[in-house]
């Protein structure tokens, strides 16, 4: 599918460009130049300053410290097995099968989202309801592909009935999962999708307008807001802010 097919699809319009390499920051839009990592100082964007380590809030709703060891030592294998049977939270009551995540455990670019939807617990992947579809066409729009130097995972791993926001409890359940995701892939830019992800792994009340366009930090590893998929599937205008955001992240890619 050609680029103006697939930024069509995306509702998008002028149809940008990305430069190679050197020229990509230039060719964005002023706020979405790639700001260095500032999320270490204390930041109006969000209500507190990123922290690399587990926080008070996360660690008083935190699961035991022997499960969350066992989580940090387990292999791909062992996780998903875990991610199976787990009964951490009463999200697990509900569903039909937990979601690991999907993609290439070697990837670059890891992508994070909220938590299945009815498709994804169905099927057993992240993102293959209308979001991920629109996921799907947002990577494609930046030469990217599901399972291609992509990983694609949610804050949770099964399904919040009625797709409802994950509770405080239930996302700091699962923490260790995706914690333990992020250590054994090694990605070199973590993207959330949305603001449970991002305050999930920023640890800080964080607005998605205010902080995309910037570059965070979790635990190193460069991170960039954007807007959840299902949340520009009902504010369609948003579409050309995700636009600028895709531009932003291959640049902040093509600079690492
Ligand atoms: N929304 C998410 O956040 N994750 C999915 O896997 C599907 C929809």
């Amino acid at each position: 599918m050609s680029r103006a097919r697939l930024l069509r699809e995306l509702g998008l319009g002028p149809v940008w460009r990305l430069r190679e390499a050197a020229g990509a920051a230039a060719d964005l839009p002023p706020q979405a130049v790639p700001v260095a990592h500032e999320a270490q100082q204390a930041d109006p964007m969000v209500n507190e300053p990123a922290q690399a380590e587990a926080p008070a809030s996360r660690a008083a709703a935190a699961p035991d410290g022997d499960r969350a060891n066992a989580i940090a030592a387990m292999g791909w294998d062992e996780l998903r097995a875990a991610v199976s049977g787990c009964r951490a939270c009463g999200l697990c009551q509900q569903r039909k099968q937990a979601v690991l995540g999907v993609g290439d455990v070697e990837a670059d670019w890891l992508f994070v989202g909220e938590g299945p939807g009815a498709e994804e617990d169905e099927r057993g992947e992240p993102f293959v309801g209308q979001a991920g579809k629109l996921l799907d066409a947002m990577l494609a729009a930046i030469d990217l592909k599901r399972g291609d130097d992509v990983y694609i995972a949610n804050t949770v791993k099964c399904r919040p009935p009625g797709n409802r926001t994950p509770e405080p409890e239930e996302t700091a359940a699962c923490w260790p999962f995706l914690a333990r995701q992020i250590a054994l892939l090694q990605p070199r830019l973590i993207i959330a999708l949305g603001r449970p992800a991002a305050q999930t792994l920023l640890q800080a009340e964080v607005k998605i307008g205010a902080a995309r366009g910037r570059v965070f930090q979790h635990q190193g590893i460069p991170l960039i807001v954007t807007y959840h998929p299902a949340y520009l599937l009902r504010n369609l205008p948003d579409k050309a802010k995700a636009w600028e955001d895709l531009c932003f992240m291959r640049a902040t890619m093509q600079g690492l």
